[in-house]
């Protein structure tokens, strides 16, 4: 019994020395899509729908919740917007190449068709998120039409 007490104490005083310990915040200001929102140009509804269900984990500024205030949870978020980015960021729009943009929309259609995007642990904490018929058809009708421009402009490799 005397272990577990010790074990537990331990266990205690690591999660508060943790709070001490913040990773960093994903949090430009500005306009920091603007240049894919031009480009793409997508209807109102679907600007809204990837502002509020995908920015978070794939552009330059994440909307935290309260419990990001609380270590691992941070750590555990700042996670999955480090591996978001890293596959697709909105905000990094100007340096993706033509095909690269193609193939990245390509990839939206997928995620969204297959229901894999926005990730399952974040549709819990964030019900909006869960997208509806009607909503996942707005997305895909607006690639198809980007993805024409791309196509049609793809550099010379
Ligand atoms: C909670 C964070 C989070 C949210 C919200 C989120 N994503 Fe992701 N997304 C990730 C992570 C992490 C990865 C990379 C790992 C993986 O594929 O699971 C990823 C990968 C992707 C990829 C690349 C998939 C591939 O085939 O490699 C696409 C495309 C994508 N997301 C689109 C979206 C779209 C569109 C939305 C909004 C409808 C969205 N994501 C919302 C975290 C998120």
């Amino acid at each position: 019994m005397k272990i577990i007490k010790k074990i537990a104490w331990v266990l205690l005083l690591v999660l508060i020395v943790m709070q001490f310990y913040r990773p960093e915040k994903n949090l430009e200001h500005g306009n920091h899509t603007a240049i894919f929102l031009k480009e793409t140009n997508p209807p109102e509804e679907v600007k809204l729908i990837l502002k509020n269900t995908c920015y978070d984990c794939h552009s330059n500024n994440t909307k935290y919740p309260w419990y990001n205030n609380i270590a691992p949870v941070s750590y555990w978020l700042a996670d999955h917007v480090k591996h978001g980015k890293g596959e697709l960021n909105f905000s990094d729009w100007e340096n993706y190449s033509n095909k690269k943009k193609d193939h990245k929309l390509e990839e939206v259609v997928e995620v969204i068709e297959e229901n894999a995007m926005p990730l399952k642990e974040y549709t819990w904490t964030h019900a909006e998120a869960r997208l509806t018929d009607e909503q996942k058809q707005a997305i895909v009708d607006w690639v198809k039409k980007s993805r024409v421009l791309y196509q049609l402009n793809q550099q010379p490799q």
